[in-house]
């Protein structure tokens, strides 16, 4: 079973009979298909800032342009969703503009999020030195790091951001693929 598949799964054990999903930044919607197959009675928004193909989200799920919150403005407010998450984003932040994040959450009325699809930095002692290496050597201009791709951060790193945005209780669980999750509320 794919990583993929295994957060959906995750996610329908959650959804004890809750049907108004949103789903922020979803990319090409596969999770959304997934849970949609589940339950076609799952009434689904998917927020993605990035191009939205719907290959996967078809026409069932309500796929949105933007970011949140300004993509559902005028169309949705907190009272039409009983479950809020958003898988595998949490990279694309800096620590200012994830706390906006965050925030901007518990502004709209979102008072459970679930954070999931969470990586965390690799602390074996092989990947530690050669981690340092490459940052040394490249420091000198013998290695090229490569393409900056995203915030890695450790779930203390998440806990005490999702504490500075407001939220005060977290469910922290981990999947067999090894990516972790949080379930934060207030
Ligand atoms: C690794 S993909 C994850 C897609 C999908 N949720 C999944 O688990 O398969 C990260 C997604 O976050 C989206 N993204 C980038 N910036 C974002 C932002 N500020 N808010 C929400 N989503 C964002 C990207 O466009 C991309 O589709």
């Amino acid at each position: 079973m794919s990583l993929k598949d295994e957060i959906a799964n995750h996610l329908i054990t959650l959804l004890n009979g809750d049907k108004h999903i949103l789903s922020i930044g979803s990319g090409i919607g596969y999770i959304e298909k997934q849970l949609y197959n589940h339950n076609n009675n799952f009434k689904i928004v998917a927020i993605e800032p990035g191009d939205c193909n719907n290959k996967w989200a078809g026409d069932k799920i309500n796929l949105l342009n933007g970011f949140f919150p300004s993509a559902l403005s005028g169309l949705y407010s907190n009272k039409d969703f009983d479950f809020v998450y958003a898988s595998g984003i949490d990279y694309v932040f800096d620590d200012e503009s994830y706390i906006t994040f965050l925030s901007s959450l518990i502004e709209f009325g979102i008072n459970d999020f679930l954070l999931t699809e969470i990586f965390v930095p690799s602390n074996r002692i092989k990947v530690l030195i050669k981690d340092y290496l490459k940052r040394t050597l490249s420091l000198i201009h013998v290695y090229n790091m490569g393409q900056f791709w995203g915030y890695l951060r450790t779930i203390d790193e998440h806990l005490q951001l999702l504490k500075i945005a407001g939220f005060t209780h977290f469910k922290i669980d981990r999947y067999k693929h090894g990516a972790y999750w949080i379930r934060a509320r207030i």
